[in-house]
């Protein structure tokens, strides 16, 4: 009788288990260094690279963690958990993400932290949403490997502020052509031993002419965009006055393409995937990647920009995908061993994926 009740009991069980047509819908947990989960991934940064307001360029550092949910009516969604590293490429700057080298330990790194829903769907990838945070490295940590190394100092330091005010009046001084007038300072150190001030920041051409400008407030920046990257150092000499040295590099100009502006309500639709021609849309037909985009004044933080003013909140995707890729939820001991589809490769730690630059 007994048997009887347990065999029934199983009956049950697998009678539940195979109702649903179709392949049982559950998550699977490749491998972080997967090839197709490194294929998302650096989807996800392409992602913020493009959509960075400011600052630099990140990597891909390390992938945590993957979790792929397959999603109605087709495709999968990988849940992505990735660290990354500012490079020196200010993010207005053109240079391929490939050519751009990672911020080194000595020049006081920053590391971000961010998660990611990507949609793979007919081959291509997609953000979904994307939530990031970032941080430089300690000053202990900086410290213990280069004592003398300059930390990353306050943007709004008031010899923060002179020394790219110094800069640039130094840049447009040595120049023919355009006014250029300060985007934004994006980066800062403090040296102490040199009592010196470094600074990295970004500037546009406007319609003034350098050498005739008499009130910069008056110059407005050209309708075909001409930004540019600078690197000066301002250094207090012992006898009084200071040196400066300055040196920029103009990218090519920007054609008058409809390009949104930053202000949150045209970014959403700038979510294709690398490659892809059309925006990505949720099933609702709205732009599926939330994205957040500050105000320039509000967001300015004291070190660095934080990924986090750019990508926080994920509730307008959570509530549009959120569902179409929970539903088929199932136990997970219903699949004891799907195979990846790369094949049965024995990975003994497939998460955290390699890091690829160094550890922070
Ligand atoms: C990027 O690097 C590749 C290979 O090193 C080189 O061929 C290419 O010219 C570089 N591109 C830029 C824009 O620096
Ligand atoms: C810099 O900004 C922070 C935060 O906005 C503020 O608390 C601080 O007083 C500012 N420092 C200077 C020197 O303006
Ligand atoms: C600056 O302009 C003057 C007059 O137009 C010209 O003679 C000179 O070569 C220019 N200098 C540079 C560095 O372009």
């Amino acid at each position: 009788m007994k048997c009887l009740v347990l065999l029934l009991c199983l009956a049950q069980l697998c009678g539940c288990h195979s109702v649903p047509h179709g392949p049982i819908l559950g998550n699977r947990e490749p491998a972080c260094d997967d090839p197709e989960t490194e294929q998302a991934a650096l989807a996800a940064v392409d992602y913020i690279n493009k959509h960075l307001p400011h600052g630099f360029k990140h990597i891909l550092n390390q992938i945590d963690s993957v979790k792929v949910w397959p999603r109605r009516p087709t495709g999968e969604v990988f849940d992505l958990e990735i660290d990354t590293l500012e490079t020196t490429c200010h993010v207005l700057d053109p240079t391929p993400l490939a050519n751009c080298s990672v911020r080194q330990l000595k020049e006081h790194a920053v590391e971000g932290d961010c998660d990611f829903n990507v949609l793979k769907q007919d081959g291509e990838f997609s953000v979904l949403s994307a939530k990031c945070d970032s941080s430089p490295d300690s000053a202990e940590d900086v410290h213990k490997m280069c004592p003398d190394c300059p930390l990353l100092a306050p943007l709004n330091d008031s010899r923060v502020v002179h020394a790219v005010e110094a800069a640039l009046a130094a840049f447009n001084a040595q120049k023919n052509g355009s006014y250029f007038q300060l985007v934004e300072i994006s980066r800062a150190q403090l040296v102490p031993l040199s009592a010196s001030v470094s600074v990295e920041f970004a500037v546009a051409a406007t319609d003034c002419v350098a050498k005739e400008v008499v009130d910069p407030a008056k110059c407005n920046l050209l309708a075909e965009k001409q930004y540019g990257f600078c690197k000066g150092t301002v250094t207090e000499k012992v006898a009084g006055g200071e040196d400066v040295a300055v040196a920029c590099t103009v990218f090519q100009t920007q054609p008058v393409l409809p390009q949104p502006q930053p202000d949150g309500a045209e970014a959403g639709p700038l979510t294709t995937a690398p490659g892809s021609a059309r925006p990505a849309l949720s099933p609702a037909g709205q732009p599926a990647a939330s994205l957040v985009v500050g105000p320039r004044a509000v967001a300015a933080p004291p070190t660095h920009y934080d990924l986090r003013h750019a990508f926080s909140g994920v509730a307008s995707v959570e509530s549009a995908s959120g569902e179409a890729f929970h539903v088929g939820k199932t136990p997970k001991v219903a699949q004891p061993s799907i195979p990846a589809p790369e094949g049965p490769v024995p990975v003994v730690r497939p998460c955290p994926g390699r890091i690829r630059h160094f550890k922070i």
